[in-house]
């Protein structure tokens, strides 16, 4: 069975100790990912940033706030996992500043620079071993196969889930599942539970089992060639 490395949720970044950026992600689809990967029986561990729901009591949770904090805990449990789903929607931006006390009003527009944070997946896949697989997510409006698969390229992943705007705080998800040649795999709708399992039904099948079936066949040619004759 393999140890997998979930990211969920939004991260917050701040701009004053009391006001942030962020965005709308629930944590649902991850929380999902989760229970599916858990019925499986691997081990899960989560990355989370702020979210209010609960996640499955086998699941080991690291709390994260900003994409920096995520970027830090996920290149520190990564390095144990067999595989990553990258659930999690991260800040791309953050306050180039962040005011030590809270930004008082002036009857002016306030201006704020945004710097991109890190991108936590292709920081990872830049490092990745080989025998370790990386799924995204990808959230597109437009161009959505074709963004999907450039995203799939550049951050090194092995899948891509592409869903649409409308699985941000919702109970329901539609997807398509496509691999690095570009190719649909399989397409997906319902409840996240649901749509989850399937995922996770071809996270199984194809990145999982192929590894041990190869694992295991070279731990019986490694038996074999060191028997006592
Ligand atoms: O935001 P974007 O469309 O690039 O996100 C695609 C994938 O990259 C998702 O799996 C998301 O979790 C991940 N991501 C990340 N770090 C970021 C932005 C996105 O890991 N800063």
């Amino acid at each position: 069975m393999a140890r997998i490395m979930i990211t969920s949720g939004p991260t917050r970044q701040y701009l004053d100790p009391v006001r942030y950026l962020t965005n709308g992600s629930s944590g649902r689809m991850g929380r999902s990912l989760a229970q599916a990967a858990l019925d499986l029986g691997h081990d899960v561990v989560i990355i989370s940033g702020p979210v209010e729901i609960d996640y499955p009591a086998r699941a080991e949770i690291v709390p994260v706030v900003s994409t920096e904090e995520l970027l830090d805990a996920c290149q520190r449990v990564f390095p144990g996992c067999d595989g990553l789903i990258a659930a999690a929607a991260p800040c791309d931006y953050r306050p180039i500043r962040v005011a030590s006390q809270k930004i008082a009003k002036t009857g002016n527009p306030l201006v704020l620079q945004l710097i991109e944070t890190p991108d936590v997946v292709a920081t990872l896949g830049a490092t990745r071993r080989p025998d370790q697989w990386m799924v995204g997510f990808a959230l597109e409006t437009e161009d959505q196969r074709l963004r999907a698969l450039v995203k799939l390229e550049k951050k090194s992943c092995d899948l891509m889930i592409l869903n649409g705007p409308e699985a941000m705080n919702s109970r329901r998800n539609q997807v398509e599942i496509i691999e690095r040649n570009g190719s649909l795999i399989d397409a997906l709708a319902g409840p996240k539970e649901e749509v989850a399992r399937g995922i996770l039904h071809v996270i199984h099948k194809r990145l999982i089992t192929p590894f041990q079936s190869d694992f295991q066949r070279s731990v019986n040619l490694a038996s074999i060639v060191s028997r006592p004759r």
